[in-house]
């Protein structure tokens, strides 16, 4: 399945700060190595792609997602490709998922993450479940990513489910 991934020029810099990857091949390397299907897009080119309706896509997650990208897509104010993509994945009525990452949250997040959900927008924090006993902080990615994977309606199992 393609898959278009856009990194914002703080993402990069996340990338950097928090897991030591500081270039294309490096975050390729990473993710297992195997980009056949995946294409990269610069976050600054608003005329890529994906900053068109007319390219049909399943939906488009945003993860982590900071709350100033929160805030621009809640008013319509896109300045950048991830900001656009978003834009164009709520009027063509497709599904978006943001994964929000801020604590505490402050009223103007809360409020504009309420826009967001109330255009029907899912909103999934970062927040794993520990009833699966997890005992390294991969288990927890996973347990968010399944999440995510099963917003967008695709049939891949990474993560243990509740069993009653
Ligand atoms: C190490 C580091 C961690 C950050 N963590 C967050 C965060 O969790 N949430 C957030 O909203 N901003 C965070 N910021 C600030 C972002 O850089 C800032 O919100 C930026 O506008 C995000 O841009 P983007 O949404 O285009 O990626 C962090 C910055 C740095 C350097």
């Amino acid at each position: 399945m393609p898959v278009w991934l856009i990194v914002s020029s703080h993402g990069w810099r996340l990338l950097k700060e928090e897991l030591g990857i500081l270039n294309v091949e490096q975050l390729r390397d990473s993710t297992g190595g195997d980009w056949s299907t995946t294409t990269l897009f610069e976050d600054g080119d608003r005329g890529a792609k994906p900053a068109s309706g007319s390219q049909r896509t399943r939906g488009m997650v945003i993860c982590p997602c900071s709350m100033g990208t929160v805030a621009a897509i809640a008013h319509g104010t896109s300045r950048s490709l991830v900001e656009r993509a978003a834009d164009v994945t709520l009027k063509e009525r497709r599904r978006l998922i943001v994964v929000p990452r801020e604590t505490p949250l402050s009223v103007i997040h809360l409020r504009n993450l309420t826009i967001l959900a109330e255009a029907g927008v899912v909103v999934v924090p970062a927040a794993p479940g520990f009833y699966h006993r997890p005992t390294r902080i991969e288990e927890l990615i996973d347990f968010v990513v399944q999440r995510l994977i099963d917003q967008l309606d695709l049939p891949i199992d990474i993560a243990q489910r509740w069993q009653g």
